[in-house]
Formats: C-alpha cells, structure tokens, sequence
C-alpha cells in the first residue's frame, strides 16, 4: 500500500463529513480570515533596569536584558520608539547605602527614577513612562511595605509613603502609575493624593492580581532587591486563587483604578481570562523575569525555537484576553513581528 494508492482509493469514497475544520486553514489567507488575535508593537510596555552609573551591565538570568545607564536609557527608548513600542516601565537598582528602614529614597525628587522620567519625557514627550510604585528597590528589608520590629507588613503606613512616591514621579513626568506593592486601598489613596496635587491627567495600571510568584527570582537577581527575611505572601496572592483575583479586581474599580494587571502572565491566563470578562477596563498581563527566563534558557540550548515559541508566549496571553503585555521581549518581537 502506498500513499497513492490509498489516495487514489479515498477520493473516490470520501468519508461523508458536513463538518471540516480544515478548511479553514487552507491557505494563509484562509486562515487571515479566521485569526481571532494577534500581536502588535502597540500593545506592549517595555521594561528596563536602570542603575545610577556609567555603562550598561548585564543580567545574569536575563540574557539582553541590562541594568541601564541614564544615557543606554535614552538610547533603548528611542530604538523602541522607532520600532512602534511606544511604552516603557522602569524599574530602579538601588545602591545598599541607599536603602533604608523607611525606604525615604523612593519619593527623592532627584532620586534616579525621578531624573530618569524627566530624561525620557525631555527627550521623547510621545513616550508614554510607566513608573512601578512599591517600596522593595528602597526598603532595607527589600519588602514592598514597610515592615514592624515583629516581621509585619504594615499596611496603612505603607500607603502613606506610597502616595508620596507616587507623587514624586508624576510631578517628575510620569504618564502612568503602576503600584505593584499589593497593600489594601492603595489605588484609591494615590488617586486622591494625585488629583488633590492637580495630577488629574496621570493615570493609574494596578497590579490588581499579583501573585506571590517563585517566577520573579531573576528581577530580584536583577535588582538586588529579595527580601532579606520571610516571603511575600501576606500582601501578594495565593497562587492557588482565581475568585480572589475577582475581589481585587472589584476594588480596584471602585478605587479609581484605570487599567488593571495581572501577573505573571503565562501560569494565569485563566485569571487573565476571568478578569477580561468581569471589567470594562483595559487588562494588561505582565510576561515576567522567570517566563523570559525560561524561555531564554531553553532557546540557548538549542531546544526550542526562541522566535517561535515567544511570539506564541505574547499571542496565547493576548489570546487570553490582556489588551496589553508587559515583556522583557518587547522590542525584539517588534522587530520579530515586522519581519513577518
Ligand atoms: C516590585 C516588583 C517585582 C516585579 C515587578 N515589580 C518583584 C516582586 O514583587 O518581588 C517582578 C517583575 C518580574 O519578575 O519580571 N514590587
């Protein structure tokens, strides 16, 4: 029996199927007409390191990624510019002598986040800055929140500094606010501490379900900025929760928030997919340290196709329902993408 063979012989007595999915996806065009999702530059925020020094550093666990000077800053913003990413969050590493109990440093206003937005917005006023509000690049304990003699997480005080951190950036040029810190009633504090200063324009991305997530591990490497004692699961969530996603998302909403987030990305796209469907608001998914890690590692092995699978990494995010993705692969997958 050959393949001709048996050709020939099916042709004659085709199986009486009403139903063929195949058809399809007959052809690319074909399948032009059927796709449900795809990706674009214009929907992806670009995150990137920076550090208070000459030269750019790399990243051990994050291969292309660097800890930026000011001046590679405005550099990989105007390469992201050119290449249709037109969005960037930046996350800070913070000197040790730098770094205190009650992390003053993160509302400086010459702090390196603050001088950086003001460097980006100068330089490109049609780039849109994402700052992170949290206290762990600043905190000596290297936790979001404050934490008391007994090893708790201080809530309410936490969000006192919070609004002043909040503060100092948007008065420095930030677009967006992005608390990635987990305290209760933070949205609706920063937005009142925003609009009493006249900042009625600056908009807020809550981290609105973060995970307490083992997939962070190569940004603290990055950042230097693990907590020094315990974990952070009294502020961050349970990954074993998807209703609880929904109670975020609620408060959010109610707080003012303008965009919410979920985070990681790739091991919660049944959260992302919940949440798309429980708001009105724009989703965003954060693609984190470990999934480029991983991904990245994998690829340098030789074992999977690193274009491929990371193009398909962005699509089943998008797919799940976030309008936007934060990725470390932003600006290669726009060059990625117009290659197609
Ligand atoms: C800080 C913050 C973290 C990330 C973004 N903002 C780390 C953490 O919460 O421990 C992780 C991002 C990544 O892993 O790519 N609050």
């Amino acid at each position: 029996m050959t393949v001709k063979s048996i050709v020939s012989s099916l042709t004659s007595s085709p199986l009486d199927l009403p139903h063929r999915p195949r058809r399809n996806r007959r052809s690319p065009v074909m399948r032009g007409f059927a796709r449900e999702t795809w990706l674009s530059p214009q929907h992806f925020i670009y995150p990137l390191f920076i550090h208070d020094g000459t030269g750019n550093i790399p990243i051990a666990s994050m291969p292309g990624c660097e800890r930026l000077s000011l001046d590679g800053l405005y550099r990989e913003a105007e390469g992201a510019l050119s290449e249709g990413v037109g969005s960037v969050v930046l996350f800070p590493a913070t000197p040790e002598h730098l770094k205190t109990e009650l992390a003053e440093h993160a509302y400086h206003p010459e702090g390196l986040v603050q001088r950086a937005i003001a460097g980006l917005k100068q330089r490109f006023p049609e780039l849109v800055v994402v700052t992170d509000v949290a206290l762990d690049p600043y905190s000596s304990a290297g936790h979001d929140g404050l934490v008391s003699p007994d090893g708790r997480i201080l809530n309410d005080e936490t969000v006192a500094i919070l609004c002043k951190q909040a503060l100092s950036q948007a008065e420095a040029g930030a677009d967006i606010i992005a608390p990635s810190d987990m305290m209760d009633g933070r949205v609706a504090a920063i937005r009142g501490a925003l609009d009493a200063a006249g900042h009625t324009e600056v908009a807020i991305l809550s981290y609105t379900a973060k995970y307490a997530s083992a997939f962070y591990g190569p940004f603290r490497d990055a950042l230097d900025s693990a907590p020094k004692a315990g974990d952070k699961k009294t502020y961050q969530m349970d990954p074993a929760n998807s209703r609880e996603a929904l109670r975020e998302l609620e408060l959010d909403e109610l707080e003012g928030a303008d965009m919410v987030m979920v985070k990681p990305a790739g091991a919660y796209l049944d959260v992302i997919r919940r949440i798309r469907e429980s708001t009105t608001l724009p989703v965003a998914a954060y693609q984190v340290s470990g999934e480029y890690a991983m991904l990245k590692a994998a690829s340098a092995n030789g074992w999977l196709n690193e274009r491929d699978v990371a193009l398909e990494s962005l699509l089943a995010i998008r797919r799940a329902g976030a309008d936007v993705i934060l990725t470390y692969y932003a600006r290669q997958a726009a060059r990625w993408l117009a290659e197609r």
